[in-house]
């Protein structure tokens, strides 16, 4: 995660997830700062008018709906599988933010970095399933990974640096909010509905990721992220539950000291680095009030209560092929649930039968074997859906 400053001219932008909720930070980023950045790219899957109002009013060179079918105007619109990969790799695209869901962006990502680019990736489901072969790539070729997960971003900043120095350093504190149910316990739980989980209390995020947050599995998805990001072993990677969202991580020193990162809870601000490292201007990010915010406070997170965090903790320990699978069944449980057709508590209990019955690939992690199990996931776990979700109430 290096770089140099980027003061010295115009950078092409790609945003590839743009029409959503990072992809839409990012767009403001870029429009705060015309001197550096232009708008050269931008690819979205289903929201068709967003993505023309964004075209009409950044007039990228090239866009791509993933849906297909509709004609974008005033645009090159890019229409075949490999879309995000050829927009990822556009001659004149320096940077390349990756704001989509899924795992849809792995290959686009790898591609990105063997053609140099700068990625500013928000996507951790990529780093998950695959952070083994994207980190062997940012680390061997000319291509510069920049994390935008204000967690990681945190954890960047507080380092100094994109690796875990153990000689330095005893432990990465990634804080989490909590989500809405905060202090519930499992029983409470039994009882939660869509609408409930989407009220995130700081944040106002993607589905996905909302209802990850309130299970705490977007935790468990950030401890394994860290693991790759920084090269850090899991057993110094830790959770602390911070309701009011303004500590973004921190790092604990062996000489006793804390290092924390502290801003308001505003996707900009650490798009904006990833964007501009490593320099600091004024962006549409806003300074806060720690007298106005008054407290700051810290507790355990309730482990049997939201069980993804383990279950998540436990696939990255025995590695290969299971993070994969552990993301893929995620995001098919949040699917279910977000359609009345899967409980909260299922969600836990089908993610770890998933991996439970899950066959790992052996011998060192290819993006063919994190496909094979990205596919194996999904299939397993739609047919878990189909088979046992109304005895997961
Ligand atoms: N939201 C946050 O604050 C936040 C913070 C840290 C990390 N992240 C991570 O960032 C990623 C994006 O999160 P989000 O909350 O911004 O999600 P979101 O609001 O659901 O947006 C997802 C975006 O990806 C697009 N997309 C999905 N599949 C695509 C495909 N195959 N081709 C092209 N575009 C595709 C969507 O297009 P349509 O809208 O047109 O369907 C949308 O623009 C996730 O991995 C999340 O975990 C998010």
């Amino acid at each position: 995660m290096a770089g140099m400053s980027n003061a010295a001219r115009q950078q092409g932008v790609v945003i590839l997830g743009s029409t959503g909720s990072v992809g839409g930070s990012a767009l403001d980023v870029v429009a705060a700062l015309p001197d550096r950045f232009r708008l050269v790219g931008l690819a979205a899957a289903t929201n068709q008018r967003l993505l023309q109002q964004q075209i009409d009013t950044f007039q990228p060179s090239y866009a791509h709906l993933a849906t297909g079918g509709t004609r974008l105007t005033g645009v090159e619109q890019i229409d075949n599988p490999e879309a995000l990969t050829h927009l990822a790799t556009l001659d004149d695209a320096d940077i390349i933010v990756v704001a989509t869901t899924g795992h849809t962006a792995i290959e686009p990502t790898i591609q990105a970095l063997r053609a140099g680019k700068i990625v500013a990736l928000a996507n951790k489901e990529t780093i998950v399933a695959a952070g083994e072969i994207v980190m062997r790539e940012a680390r061997t070729s000319t291509g510069i990974l920049r994390t935008v997960d204000s967690e990681h971003s945190a954890l960047w900043q507080c380092l100094g640096s994109d690796r875990f120095d153990p000689e330095r350093v005893r432990r990465l504190i990634i804080t989490a909010s909590g989500g809405p149910f905060r202090g519930w316990t499992s029983e409470q739980l039994s009882t939660v509905r869509p609408a409930d989980a989407l009220k995130h209390p700081n944040w106002n995020m993607g589905d996905k990721i909302t209802i990850d947050s309130a299970t705490l599995m977007n935790k468990g998805l950030e401890i394994i992220e860290a693991r790759w990001l920084f090269d850090c072993p899991l057993d110094a990677i830790s959770v602390v539950v911070h309701p009011q969202s303004i500590v973004h991580s921190m790092v604990e020193l062996h000489d006793g000291s804390l290092i924390a990162q502290i801003a308001s809870h505003d996707m900009r601000v650490p798009i904006q680095y990833a964007l501009t490292f490593p320099d600091r201007v004024l962006g549409p990010g806003k300074p806060i009030n720690l007298v106005t915010i008054g407290e700051l406070t810290f507790e355990e997170p309730n482990l049997e209560a939201f069980p993804l965090l383990t279950i998540a903790r436990d696939a990255a320990a025995q590695g290969s092929t299971y993070p994969t699978v552990l993301s893929a069944a995620d995001s098919v449980a949040v699917e279910a649930f977000l359609a009345g057709r899967l409980s909260f508590l299922g969600i836990s209990r089908l993610v770890q039968e998933s991996l439970d019955a899950h066959t790992p690939s052996s011998g060192p992690l290819t993006l063919a074997a994190v496909r094979e199990a990205d596919t194996w996931a999904e299939q397993y776990a739609r047919q878990l859906v189909e088979e046992r979700s109304s005895q997961w109430k």
